[in-house]
């Protein structure tokens, strides 16, 4: 009852105002949502009613060895300094990724760089990793006394690690390895972001070769960190690759003994706009929402068919119905982003029901 309210509360009331606040500007009213987490997180009625509204029975399921209490995670990309690390659990999420962060901080690109395409239920962002770097971020958690497996977070905590802008494609095992020396001792996971279409280079990280060395070196530095237990590494590709760059994709991953993959991130493609959202077409950046959920599904299928590897599956996931259809072709988990910002925090609850 009290999930419907916030259900239909949030579709009808909260997000038309939410979509006009701040001049209409989604990355203002982003940054208003974070703070008001953060605080959130430290006032413990407030936790207690939002855990109560979005509450809902989940099962837990172990994957790569981490034990997640349901199956919904919070994408990329949202809390990328993770200022809101300790309230993903009161909505509802199973887990949370941050990040993506670099080794050094960066600003992104100008904005105006998120653009709504409410028509076609989806978002055009070229962000461009701005975030205050690995080290504020592992400060962050330190002192919020999230450190790897003690729950602290309520939630398992993946970090999502990027190359910095400034740093040569060359150069980017040494940059990957920077970051991840400074955030493992506070991750339940690592996530290699090579997939972003915001960072000029980036995505050829994926090819075969520069991924296989890329993978090797952080697996290595995992293994050598805590030979009995190395953090988990997971590989999040792109939904652009073809079939036989996927494969390729899987090989590296394979041969580094990553624990998992994460498909996709956001899509180059302009094909599902909604004709009134047409003109973002021309807008550079990375396509999330409603346009990728076919695609998404495609690729986490292929991957999920080609490897025993676990994956994690992200895009487009808008209603419960879709979230089960990334674990019905092999999905272990999902992540939400574009949904959770068209459907709020009652998304979290109905997939949940959904896939139990
Ligand atoms: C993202 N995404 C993202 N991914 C990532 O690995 N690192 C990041 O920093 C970001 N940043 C980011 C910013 C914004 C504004 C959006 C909309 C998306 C991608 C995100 O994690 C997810 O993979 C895709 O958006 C697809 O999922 P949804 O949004 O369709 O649920």
């Amino acid at each position: 009852m009290l999930r419907t309210i916030v259900g239909t509360g949030y579709e009808r009331a909260l997000r038309p105002l939410l979509f006009k606040a701040r001049g209409g500007d989604p990355e203002s009213v982003h940054e208003d949502m974070i703070r008001a987490l953060s605080v959130l997180a430290q006032l413990p009625g407030a936790r207690d009613l939002a855990r109560l509204s979005t509450r809902s029975a989940s099962s837990p399921v172990e994957v790569a060895g981490i034990r997640f209490p349901g199956r919904v995670g919070l994408a990329a990309g949202m809390d990328k300094d993770g200022r809101a690390a300790l309230a993903w659990q009161y909505l509802g999420f199973a887990f949370a990724e941050l990040g993506t962060v670099t080794a050094q901080a960066q600003p992104g690109n100008e904005r105006p760089r998120i653009f709504r395409a409410p028509e076609s239920g989806g978002l055009v962002n070229r962000m461009g990793f701005n975030n205050h770097g690995a080290l504020a971020l592992a400060n962050r958690l330190a002192v919020a006394g999230v450190f790897r497996g003690n729950g602290a977070a309520g939630i398992p905590l993946g970090v999502s690690l990027g190359k910095t802008k400034v740093v040569e494609v060359e150069d980017a095992v040494a940059d990957y390895l920077a970051s991840f020396d400074l955030v493992h001792p506070h991750a339940d996971y690592i996530a290699v972001n090579v997939s972003s279409p915001n960072t000029p280079g980036l995505r050829s990280l994926q090819d075969g070769g520069a991924l296989a060395e890329l993978l090797g070196a952080l697996t290595t530095r995992a293994r050598q960190l805590r030979a009995a237990d190395p953090v988990p590494v997971f590989v999040k590709v792109a939904p652009d690759l073809t079939f036989d760059q996927l494969d390729e994709v899987l090989g590296a991953a394979t041969d580094a003994s990553v624990s998992g993959l994460i498909a996709t991130n956001t899509t180059l493609s302009r094909e599902g706009l909604a004709p009134s959202d047409r003109h973002l077409a021309d807008e550079a950046g990375g396509l999330s929402g409603r346009p990728l959920t076919a695609r998404a599904r495609e690729v986490v299928g292929y991957v999920a068919g080609h490897t025993d590897l676990p994956v994690i599956g992200s895009g487009g996931v808008m209603t419960a119905d879709d979230a089960k259809s990334l674990l019905d072709v092999g999905a272990s988990l999902v992540q939400i982003y574009t949904g959770f910002i068209y459907a709020g925090p009652a998304l979290i609850a109905s997939i949940n029901e959904e896939v139990r």
